[in-house]
C-alpha cells in the first residue's frame, strides 16, 4: 500500500463531496435580528460604530420586518430607547413604553414576524444600571418585581417570548410565576443564562444609551475566568423554567457554549453581541479581511460549538449571502 494509507482529502476533492459530507450548516430559520427602537417619526439612523445597524422609531418597523421576512430572517429582538429615564426604570413596563409600542405595531403590520423582548432595566434607569440601587448597590430582590412587571407588559402587549438580560438571581421563576399568573402559559422564556461582563457590549451601549454611569456590571454579570459557574447559572435557570439557554458574548465564549450543548437537553442560542460585530465590519471597511467570509466562518463556529440559535446583527446579512 502506497503510503499514506488514508488520506482525507479524498473526501475534499470538489464543493459536492464536501458538501456531503458537511457536519455543520447554517440557516436564516436558526437567527434572530436585534432591533433597536427609538423615538420620534420617521427616524432612521446608523449606530456610528456599528455600521449597517440603524437606530428606527415605531413607524418605520413595519418595513423593516417586512425587508427581514422577505429574507427569511422570521424573529427578531427588540432594545427600547424611552422617552425619559429615571431610577426605577419604569418606562421598561409603561403600558405605552416604547417596546410595548413597537411590539403592538410589528404585530399589527406582520403578524407572522416572531417578536422577542429583551427583559431588563438599563436603557430606562437614569444610572444605567440593570436594576434597582439601594443603598449604592444594584438590589437583587427589589429588581425581580420589576422585571416581572416588565415582562409581562410585553407579553401583554403581544411579545411571542421574553428573554431576561438582567442577571439578577431567581428572575427567570419570578417571571416565569407572572406569566403563568396572568394565562401566558404559552410564552416561552429565553434565558440570557451566562451573560459575562464583556468589553464586548461597547458598541450596544452606545446604541441603546444604556451604559452605567457609575461603576460597572461585575457585580451582577459573570466573570469571564469562569465554566463551573456557568453550568450553575444555567442550572438555576433550568429549574426555575427557562426554556432557551443563552450564552452571552459568542465567540470568546464557544468552550461555554460547546459545555452547555453537552450538559443541557434545552435549545442553546448564543449572542453575537455587538462588538463583535463591530471589529469583523471595522476590518472588513479597511481591507483587511473578507467580510463576508468572516461572516460565514464566524457564525458557523458557534454553530459548530452547539448553539441551535443565534441572535446576530448579521442576520440580514447572512440571509443574504445564504441567496
Ligand atoms: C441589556 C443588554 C446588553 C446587551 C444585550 N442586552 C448590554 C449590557 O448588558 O451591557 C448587549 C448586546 C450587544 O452588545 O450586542 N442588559
Amino acid at each position: 500500500m502506497l503510503f499514506p494509507d488514508y488520506r482525507p482529502r479524498r473526501l475534499r476533492r470538489n464543493e459536492a463531496m464536501r458538501s456531503l459530507i458537511r457536519e455543520t450548516s447554517i440557516s436564516a430559520a436558526n437567527l434572530i435580528y436585534p432591533l433597536f427602537v427609538m423615538p420620534g417619526k420617521g427616524v432612521r439612523e446608523e449606530v456610528p460604530s456599528m455600521p449597517g445597524v440603524f437606530r428606527m422609531s415605531v413607524d418605520q418597523l413595519g418595513a423593516e420586518v417586512k425587508d427581514c421576512l422577505g429574507l427569511g430572517v422570521n424573529h427578531v429582538i427588540l432594545f427600547g430607547l424611552p422617552e425619559k429615564k429615571d431610577p426605577m426604570g419604569s418606562g421598561a413596563h409603561a403600558k405605552n413604553g416604547i417596546i410595548q409600542r413597537a411590539i403592538k405595531e410589528i404585530k399589527n403590520r406582520v403578524p407572522e414576524m416572531m417578536v422577542s423582548t429583551d427583559v431588563c432595566l438599563c436603557e430606562y434607569t437614569d444610572h444605567g444600571h440593570c436594576g434597582i440601587i439601594l443603598d449604592g448597590m444594584v438590589d437583587n430582590d427589589s429588581t425581580l418585581e420589576v422585571l416581572a412587571e416588565t415582562a409581562l407588559s410585553h407579553a401583554k402587549a403581544g411579545a411571542d417570548m421574553v428573554a431576561p438580560s438582567d442577571m439578577m438571581d431567581g428572575r427567570v421563576g419570578e417571571i416565569r410565576a407572572a406569566l403563568d399568573e396572568n394565562n401566558f402559559t404559552d410564552i416561552p422564556i429565553m434565558s440570557y443564562a451566562v451573560k459575562y461582563a464583556s468589553a464586548f457590549y461597547g458598541p450596544f451601549r452606545d446604541a441603546a444609551e444604556c451604559a452605567p454611569q457609575e461603576g460597572d456590571r461585575r457585580g451582577y454579570q459573570m466573570d469571564p475566568a469562569n465554566s463551573r459557574e456557568a453550568m450553575r447559572e444555567a442550572t438555576l435557570d433550568v429549574e426555575e423554567g427557562a426554556d432557551i439557554l443563552m450564552v452571552k458574548p459568542a465567540v470568546a465564549y464557544l468552550d461555554i457554549i460547546s459545555r452547555l450543548r453537552d450538559e443541557f437537553d434545552l435549545p442553546v442560542a448564543a449572542y453575537h453581541v455587538s462588538g463583535e460585530y463591530a471589529m469583523v465590519k471595522a476590518a472588513a471597511e479597511r481591507g483587511w479581511i473578507d467580510g463576508d467570509r468572516v461572516m460565514a466562518e464566524t457564525l458557523l463556529s458557534i454553530r459548530r460549538a452547539g448553539a441551535d440559535i443565534i441572535l446576530t446583527y448579521f442576520a440580514k446579512d447572512m440571509a443574504r449571502l445564504l441567496g
